[in-house]
């Protein structure tokens, strides 16, 4: 892959800067960040070139990391070390990590992904780490939009395994490795920010 190659996505031009304000709100105070599902990398350094008091630790599925290394080579910056592969089902890092983001990730995975990544979260998660989740969420079993209720079904065209979960099974899934709601934030164009700490004894 060229570096004229460099996997493009719009959706994350248009939900950085939203999205980076959440981030300034509750990564302040935090060092090492873990991303699961960077897909393009564009995130990655938009974020890390904004937070330079973080390390920004992408990751991905092992066919996107070639283009998430070209977005990281273009940017050099010197808080982006080199993607990690990290599927969700397989073998996840051998060390901690003070805040987790992933955006647009949990409709995309299989229900069964969704439960292991939490799963791998509760390893990986410091004692007072903070998780920070973007996309869409039902609630109450509700899609909160008619243009959500119309990505359902593009998803399920996509793959049957995919789909818009339910804020109240991911809760009870974070609560379940000790993360307790800090905030869900409306975001635009009917997405979510929903935002986690775990609090250990
Ligand atoms: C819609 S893309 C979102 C990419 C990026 N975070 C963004 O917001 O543009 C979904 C991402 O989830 C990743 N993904 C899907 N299944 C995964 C799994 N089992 N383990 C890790 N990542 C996965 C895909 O590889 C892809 O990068």
């Amino acid at each position: 892959m060229s570096p004229t190659d460099k996997p493009h996505s719009p959706s994350c031009e248009r939900n950085r800067e939203p999205i980076l304000e959440v981030l300034r709100e509750y990564f302040t105070d935090r060092r090492h960040v873990l991303e699961i599902g960077s897909g393009t990398g564009q995130h990655a350094v938009f974020f890390a070139a904004a937070l330079p008091h973080l390390i920004w630790q992408t990751s991905d599925c092992a066919e996107n990391l070639p283009g998430i290394r070209l977005w990281l080579d273009e940017a050099a910056l010197a808080n982006t070390p080199p993607p990690l592969e990290l599927d969700v089902t397989g073998t996840w890092p051998m060390r901690r990590y003070d805040a987790v983001f992933s955006a647009n990730t949990l409709h995309i995975m299989s229900w069964a992904e969704v439960e292991r990544t939490f799963a791998g979260l509760g390893d990986i998660l410091a004692d007072d780490a903070k998780l920070i989740i973007y996309g869409p969420f039902n609630y109450n079993g509700q899609f909160t939009s008619e243009s959500n209720a119309k990505f359902e079904l593009w998803l399920k065209e996509r793959g049957a395994h995919q789909g818009i979960r339910d804020f109240e099974k991911v809760n009870a899934l974070a609560a379940a490795i000790g993360l307790t709601l800090l905030e869900d934030r409306a975001m635009p164009a009917n997405n979510r920010c929903l935002v986690w700490r775990r609090v250990r004894a």
